[in-house]
């Protein structure tokens, strides 16, 4: 038996919503639950998944000290790469309180990622069970990048990973072999489809990332129901799409 436990967070550095828990024996996924789904609470915003989590480990009838290790879906120590982005917002705020504030706050988010990246994520396991096991990180994109090329049944294959952002990148091209990913090419913060999408959302009526699936599965039908061409294609084309999107920066 070699128990491996990964879940998201979704509290402090490791985004906020649709968090999850899955368990492995010896490599083999054995059980997979989302926190929402225990809740109740559709994409368990800001919600550790401490019930997903129990959930697993009662499937498998273990502890939490009866695991290899833990590994969580996102590396918080390569978010210095984004410090530039951040550091220009900051020069571009009015005021100096402002300024003042929002550098704090990444200096603040700086520290905790490069010195206590996983303090407030033990703190909570600890309220399940101790002792903890070792805890681990992988970039994000990574993640995703094998979790849809492991189930493919591919032996090879470029993959694409496109999300709102990683801890530093937006889009990530990756050649994907068993014995691994390299990355080819990366796409950073805040040049993102994610974003630009969740942008879409938001002005369609819909919550930014909530309401995606929902745009995703209307769209097939917009064509034909009201327009004779298609608006977005038109407005991106003649420069007349007039939502704010950069009215989403503070989101960001
Ligand atoms: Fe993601």
């Amino acid at each position: 038996m070699s128990y491996v436990l990964s879940f998201k967070p979704a509290i402090g550095l490791y985004g906020q919503h649709d968090p999850s828990a899955a368990i492995f024996d010896d490599g083999e996924l054995r059980f997979a639950i989302e926190e929402e789904r225990l809740t109740r609470e559709k994409h368990a915003v800001d919600t550790f998944p401490e019930r997903a989590i129990r959930a697993c480990l009662e499937y498998e009838g273990i502890d939490l000290g009866d695991l290899e290790k833990i590994v969580l879906p996102y590396e918080p120590a390569l978010r210095t790469k984004i410090l530039d982005h951040y550091l220009k917002n900051t020069v571009r705020l009015d005021g100096t309180l402002e300024k003042f504030t929002h550098l704090r706050n990444v200096g603040r988010d700086q520290f905790k990622s490069r010195y206590v990246p996983t303090r407030l994520v033990e703190s909570r396991l600890e309220e399940i069970g101790t002792p903890l096991p070792p805890i681990e990180r992988r970039s994000h994109h990574a993640c995703h990048a094998v979790s849809a090329f492991h189930p493919s049944t591919f032996d090879e294959a470029l993959v694409l990973t496109i999300d709102a952002k990683g801890e530093y990148d937006s889009t990530v091209v990756w050649h994907a072999t068993a014995d691994g990913l390299t990355r080819l090419r990366t796409y950073e913060h805040p040049n993102s489809w994610g974003l630009f999408y969740a942008a879409v959302t938001n002005y369609l009526g819909y919550r930014m990332f909530n309401g995606e699936g929902k745009v995703m599965g209307l769209a097939p039908f917009l064509f034909s129901a009201v327009f004779s061409s298609n608006p977005l294609e038109l407005g991106v084309l003649t420069g007349g799409w007039a939502t704010p999107i950069t009215a989403i920066r503070i989101r960001l």
